[in-house]
């Protein structure tokens, strides 16, 4: 296997973006990521996408998006694992050079989620929980996380000041993200005062639906010293597992196994711990999620999640910070792009390059990326040089 590296990064503004197609709202940060490699081709593409078909009745996007990139006919593989789409498209790209496979890769993520209504989202969402035992049922994704906040509150006493703190927290970064859908500051008071939407979960603990896409591209290690014009960031560990889908099927609601499993993974693949990462880009789908996750990546005690970001701990200049990027919450959660958004911010902060919400010189940053309720979940860990 080759070391990899990223050398180049795409992200466009997230939000509503009602005036663009998927396949514009595609290209735009694929051709920034090109052009921030500074390369004039590539040879393979892997783009994550949980569900065109659903939003936009569009299927067939390897072809779309490669003809519309003006790439056509590199070979190109759409990816789909729920909201894990993004980070498993990386994934996927990162073996195919490390393999010796194509060496200049394209990795992308995109999700149009607001040509269809707001139950037209919840539908599509919920076809990544399981449709007989819990979607038939009515559950919905804001439904399944409240579930999960429930059983924390009860087995750790997590408190509801707590959860909102993750959400206080990741709009304060998220001001500082000019590309972010709701870059605005928010009290623990306004979350608590949000509309209800499952409860204990309101408003403000929720990610929004979003249109946005993001790319970033991949090349041997060794080309990457030679070619890249900004910088590059190597790609030290790649982790990923799957979980049952369905709740009944799980020991305890309170963990997230297929994160724990990833990162061991990633952890033993890149000879590191916990302790050893500076910061990390974690996916925040619902206030509880990063709590959840922050535990599962062994970064807090288990049950501790939701203490360590009422004390700042999590915070852009704490002793963890999570989300400077502003997450899922602040930043927006097109779903399939977000794992490659990920990947974005964890470049820019080791490059350097992440203007005012930049990290103080970051040497190792981790990323993680789930689909549904952590049925399926992707690690990747990356290093300057
Ligand atoms: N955070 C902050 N503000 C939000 C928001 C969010 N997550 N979602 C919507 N808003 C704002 C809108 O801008 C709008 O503000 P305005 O009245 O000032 O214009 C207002 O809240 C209402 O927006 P609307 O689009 O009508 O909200 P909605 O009730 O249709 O949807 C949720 C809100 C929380 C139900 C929806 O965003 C949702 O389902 N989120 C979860 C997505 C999800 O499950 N993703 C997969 C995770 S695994």
């Amino acid at each position: 296997m080759r070391d990899v590296a990223v050398i180049g990064v795409g992200i466009n503004k997230w939000g509503e973006l009602w005036d663009k197609s998927l396949r514009d709202v595609f290209v735009e940060p694929a051709l920034k990521a090109i052009d921030d490699a500074g390369v004039d081709h590539i040879d393979a593409m892997y783009v994550g996408c949980m569900s065109s078909g659903l939003f936009v009745a569009q299927e067939h996007l390897s072809s779309l998006l490669t003809d519309y990139l003006g790439m056509g006919p590199i070979p190109c593989c759409r990816v789909e694992s729920a909201c894990a789409s993004g980070g498993l498209a990386f994934r996927q790209a990162y073996i195919d050079v490390a393999s010796g496979a194509n060496d200049i890769v394209l990795a992308g993520g995109v999700e149009k989620m607001t040509d269809v209504d707001g139950g037209g989202a919840t539908y599509a969402l919920a076809t990544a929980a399981d449709q007989e035992y819990e979607a038939f049922n009515g559950v919905t994704f804001p439904g399944l996380y409240a579930l999960m906040a429930t059983a924390h509150m009860h087995k750790y006493g997590t408190t509801r000041e707590q959860l909102a703190h993750v959400a206080v927290k990741n709009h304060a970064n998220g001001v500082l993200n000019p590309e972010a859908q709701f870059p605005m500051e928010v009290t623990v008071e306004q979350v608590l005062n949000s509309v209800l939407v499952a409860d204990p979960l309101r408003l403000l603990d929720c990610s929004p639906i979003t249109d946005g896409a993001a790319a970033v591209i991949l090349c041997p290690l060794d080309m990457a010293k030679k070619i890249a014009k900004n910088g590059a960031a190597k790609i030290v560990a790649s982790g990923h597992s799957t979980d049952t889908i369905a709740f009944h099927s799980r020991k305890d609601l309170t963990e997230i196994a297929s994160t724990q499993r990833a990162a061991e993974k990633a952890y033993k693949m890149a000879g590191v711990g916990p302790n050893d990462i500076d910061f990390a880009e974690v996916h925040d789908c619902f206030t509880i999620a990063e709590i959840c996750v922050t535990e599962a990546l062994g970064f807090f005690e288990k049950g501790h999640g939701g203490k360590a970001a009422e004390a700042g701990e999590t915070a852009r200049d704490g002793k963890m910070p999570i989300n400077p990027s502003g997450g899922l919450k602040s930043k927006g959660h097109p779903v399939g792009a977000t794992g490659i958004a990920q990947i974005h911010e964890v470049v820019q902060q080791l490059r350097g390059n992440a203007g005012k919400r930049q990290l103080k010189n970051p040497k190792r940053g981790l990323a993680q990326n789930m689909g549904g309720s952590g049925g399926s979940s992707l690690v990747h860990i990356l290093e300057a040089i």
